[in-house]
């Protein structure tokens, strides 16, 4: 049983299928990355236009994660009961109107109002894109597949980017202020329209039809995935897993499951607090602290966001082959060793020359290629059927609340006594912290089935 899918050679027509169904579901990833990162070209015409004091810009900035934390909290709960389609559908009208409100608001409280909303999409399809991915995806490149979901969430931030800046160009700072920001945020209702009519095209989870007992349903969805052959035996095995009743919180946290539960938190959790986001939001606001241009701390975030998708494919390339936890350890590895020199950087003040920029590209070369994707993939993928979308809201919900720390937290910490070195060093300890873990606990799961992986838990 253990290698039988594994070893499955996929129809060529059918990996076609599940592909197309996994970009679709990817977009959530494109709109997260979009929505979240829009702010940053918005916030500084935000602050002119409404007259906003410091506190509220702050607000500005996290309305939108804080929803992101209630929009995973639900969307577990919610895509058990009503479907993962469903409400990944829901979250596509949410995007959308997010957008549009936060683009025409008359007051700042509508606006921050606008941005809580579309944070609780970002926050639902931030689980939902790469559950679903991983509940129709065949063992053999599921790994991969859902690893398309990061890739979207990057280029969502570069496309951002992109347009904002070609946005501000097309006025004065006065046309900025009073539209430029408004463009930037509506700019979002075109994705978000996309997702909307594309997800109507894909089929539901056939592992959630499942639960429902919609056997034959499910069972055409996995024929087109896994070739006429095979999905029966597929079906079957997914069925004997589940048991009738539905999973519940106490479970997520019996013997059997809690480890899994401690470590898709974690890394969850790790993947935030070892500084990814500090970098990806605050890195022209960095280099404009040690001395560089606002000309060259764009043209650094530019080579930020290259190295950031082109190592995303390094990923792809490599999660269902060298596999999980092998990826894990490489990855985090170097960024250890590329937060040390960070942290050197700034401590020796040797913030001028290549080095500092240097070590930022390769920690972003390693985390792309590692801990971007590989959380996303695993909590996807460690839990079973019944429970995973209770377990991937708990995990998800961590991320997020992780997100808002290092948000909140970043530019106080830089600007106060820790400095450069006392930040970077306090990502570095929670970075070998994660790599002790990983070594310790995570199991390999590449090219096993989720039943397979459900399996291994209860041993
Ligand atoms: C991962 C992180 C996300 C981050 C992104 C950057 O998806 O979860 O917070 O912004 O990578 O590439």
């Amino acid at each position: 049983m253990e290698t039988l899918h594994a070893t499955q050679t996929l129809p060529a027509n059918t990996s076609g299928f599940v592909f197309k169904v996994s970009v679709v579901a990817a977009l959530g990833g494109l709109l997260f990355g979009y929505d979240t990162a829009v702010i940053a070209g918005a916030i500084g015409f935000l602050e002119i236009k409404f007259g906003l004091t410091p506190v509220m810009v702050g607000w500005a900035a996290s309305s939108a994660i804080w929803g992101c934390v209630l929009g995973a909290m639900m969307a577990g709960y919610l895509s058990d009961r009503f479907g993962r389609k469903k409400v990944l559908i829901i979250t596509a009208v949410l995007f959308f109107v997010s957008s549009l409100g936060a683009a025409i608001p008359q007051s700042f409280t509508q606006f921050v109002l606008a941005r809580f909303v579309g944070g609780l999409g970002i926050g639902a399809a931030s689980m939902l894109s790469p559950l679903y991915i991983s509940e129709i995806a065949p063992a053999k490149i599921r790994g991969q597949l859902v690893s398309l979901y990061q890739l979207a969430i990057v280029l969502g931030i570069n496309l951002i980017y992109f347009v904002n800046f070609k946005i501000a160009a097309q006025g004065d700072s006065a046309w900025n202020v009073e539209w430029g920001w408004r463009y930037m945020l509506g700019s979002g209702t075109l994705p978000a329209f996309l997702f909307f009519v594309l997800l109507f095209l894909v089929p539901e989870s056939p592992r959630w039809l499942i639960k429902r007992r919609r056997y034959d349903e499910a069972l055409q969805t996995l024929e087109k995935v896994n070739g006429k052959e095979k999905a029966r035996e597929i079906a079957d095995e997914i069925q004997s897993a589940l048991s009738q009743e539905n999973g519940t919180v106490a479970e997520l946290f019996s013997p059997g499951l809690r480890m899994a539960l401690v470590a898709g938190i974690v890394l969850a959790l790790f993947s935030q607090i070892t500084g990814i986001n500090a970098i990806i939001y605050y890195a022209p606001e960095i280099f404009k602290s040690i001395g560089f241009g606002p000309e060259s701390a764009f043209l650094q975030t530019v080579l930020i966001g290259v190295i950031n998708t082109v190592f995303t494919f390094v990923a792809i390339w490599l999660i269902d082959r060298a596999g999980r936890k092998t990826l894990l350890m490489w990855g985090v590895g170097g960024m250890i060793v590329c937060l040390l020199g960070i942290a050197l950087c700034f401590q020796y003040n040797i913030t001028q020359g290549p080095w500092l920029l240097l070590f930022i590209l390769a920690y972003i070369a390693c985390f792309a290629s590692s801990l971007g994707p590989i959380p996303w993939v695993l909590i996807s993928e460690i839990y079973p059927t019944k429970t995973r979308g209770l377990a991937m809201s708990f995990c998800t919900l961590v991320l997020w609340i992780g997100v808002v720390f290092i948000t909140q937290f970043t530019p106080v910490l830089l600007k106060g006594e820790m400095g450069g070195a006392g930040t970077f060093g306090i990502f570095l300890i929670n970075a070998v912290i994660l790599l002790i873990f990983v070594w310790r606990k995570i199991p390999e799961t590449k090219q096993r089935t989720l039943e397979e992986i459900e399996q291994s838990w209860k041993q």
